[in-house]
């Protein structure tokens, strides 16, 4: 099956969760429990927790990355974090246009781009969330609208950065809300994203392709959801903030 060629990628968003002092606690306590993975971790971690939090996982399987980054190197972009600013300090993993940003901070399909295309042309691996709101799915354009959100988003990536991408398919309505999407749901969905990456990239590209789901997956979803043939990894809000949760979802993708 084609989802060998992919690498299982499960990555923790912490949020705006947790000081610098409690963030090296938490990372200390997941280090153990995931070092015997057999897929690509991940823990998305807040700003200001990156330093001490690279520093207590340098000697772990654990990847570190930043929740989101501006499209500029530098300049007058108060509150902003560059690319630049994260590979400088070793971050080489950046969350962009999570929900989240799209709906509280004014995040829109172009400033995704911009942002996906200015963490990928410095080197980073940027994870791309898109998905739709309830409404939307109960509409029946969920498909359109994450294709085009996928398309809007890459429009600037060269084919040979392709690898540098992940993306996670979050549906709104099952982030932070218990909703899971039914593992056929998250297939079918994914299924279209990497229909309309091998519609730009060719179908190759598009098997090799890491898309991940994200939306209150679990120690108990977990398995079955990443048993289907497209979902090929988990984006995880409130259960990375669970040792024993989120090593029973990496252990699942280990599998
Ligand atoms: P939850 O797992 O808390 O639903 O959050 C999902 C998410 O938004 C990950 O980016």
């Amino acid at each position: 099956m084609n989802k060998a060629l992919r690498p299982a990628v499960i990555a923790g968003n912490w949020k705006m969760n947790k000081t610098p002092g409690e963030a090296v606690q938490l990372i200390n306590e997941i280090k153990p429990l995931v070092a015997d993975a057999a897929c690509t971790v991940i823990a998305c971690v807040p700003f200001v927790d990156l330093q001490v939090v690279l520093g207590a996982a340098a000697d772990s399987n654990i990847r570190i990355g930043a929740q989101n980054c501006h499209f500029e190197d530098h300049g007058a972009f108060t509150g902003e974090i560059s690319p630049a600013m994260l590979t400088a300090m070793g971050v080489n993993v950046v969350i962009v246009g999570h929900s989240e940003r799209r709906t509280y901070f004014g995040d829109t399909d172009e400033t995704v781009a911009k942002r996906l295309t200015a963490a990928v042309n410095a080197g980073m691996t940027g994870i791309l969330c898109v998905g739709e709101y309830l409404e939307q799915r109960q509409q029946g354009i969920t498909d359109e609208l994450v294709a085009m959100q996928v398309k809007i988003a890459l429009k600037e990536i060269k084919p040979e950065q392709l690898g540098q991408v992940i993306i996670a398919y979050e549906p709104v309505w099952a982030i932070g809300t218990g909703l899971t999407a039914t593992a056929e749901q998250a297939n079918q969905v994914c299924g279209v994203i990497r229909a309309t990456v091998a519609g730009l990239y060719g179908q190759a590209a598009a098997d090799h392709m890491t898309i991940q789901y994200g939306g209150s997956m679990n120690a108990g979803n977990a398995a079955e959801l990443l048993a289907m043939e497209h979902v090929d990894g988990g984006l995880i809000g409130g259960a990375s903030l669970k040792p024993n949760d989120f090593a029973a979802i990496v252990a699942a993708a280990s599998k």
